[in-house]
């Protein structure tokens, strides 16, 4: 395991620990949460029960392989705790998340949950958000129409930077579990995330954006000096 793949094993471990018997949890979806899944399997393996919402279709396909019980929102609507990763977090635990795509069905996971807990190594730690391109995820229809309007609303919050359509190796765009697109935004700096967050949002064509602000109520980041836990 590498030195990067042990810091986000540990931090996945001290998640492990707020974890309770019947506890209704939000699988996230990233190298990070997917130590978190693979701890979790080894729990319910021994016994634990616990029944979890997958955000993606990866972390489903993992949880699966584990036998970890799997419910939907449909089912359950509202979840104890949802442990997941981040590209970014800021000291007011604002994140930049869907680096892995999968940002909308975490951010409707995350939103559901009483309490969202992230996990990650301190690489990730940043004053101001932004260093990460943002991904914004929206809809394939008029989507150089929705790529100016991003740009437009983008200035007037302050951060513009190039807006690129993500795409696969083989050079064909990257679909989202929902069938969506991703543009990354790389800004740099997000001076106002709450304004940019709000003018994204407006914005007809977009689906998401992977500003995740007053969602995580604690991040769990492990470094050279051991594991931190900022937040509760
Ligand atoms: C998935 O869409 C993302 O939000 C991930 O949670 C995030 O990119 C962190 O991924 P890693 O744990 O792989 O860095």
């Amino acid at each position: 395991m590498s030195n990067a793949d042990e810091l986000k094993r540990q931090a996945a471990a001290k998640a492990l620990e707020l974890v309770e018997p019947g506890m209704r949890l939000g699988l996230g979806t990233g190298s990070t949460a997917t130590h978190f899944v693979a701890l979790l399997g080894e729990r319910v393996a021994q016994g634990l029960q616990v029944i979890g919402v997958p955000t993606s279709e990866r972390t489903r396909a993992q949880a699966e392989s584990l036998a970890i019980p799997l419910a939907d929102l449909d089912t359950l609507q509202t979840l104890d705790l949802t442990v997941d990763g981040t590209d970014e977090f800021d000291p007011a635990l604002r994140l930049i998340k869907g680096g892995g795509g999968a940002l909308l069905r975490e951010k409707i996971v995350a939103a559901a949950s009483n309490r969202m807990v992230v996990i990650t190594d301190s690489s990730k730690a940043v004053q101001t958000l932004g260093k990460f391109p943002l991904p914004v995820e929206v809809n394939r229809f008029g989507v150089e129409a929705t790529r100016h309007l991003i740009a437009r609303e983008s200035a007037l919050a302050g951060s513009s930077g190039e807006i690129r359509l993500r795409k696969e190796a083989s050079g064909a765009p990257f679909v989202t579990d929902g069938g969506h697109y991703i543009f990354d935004c790389a800004f740099g700096i997000i001076p106002a995330p709450e304004d940019l967050a709000a003018r994204l949002t407006a914005i007809p064509g977009v689906v998401e954006h992977g500003l995740f602000l007053g969602l995580a109520s604690a991040v769990i980041s492990a470094g050279a000096q051991g594991v931190t836990v900022y937040g509760s």
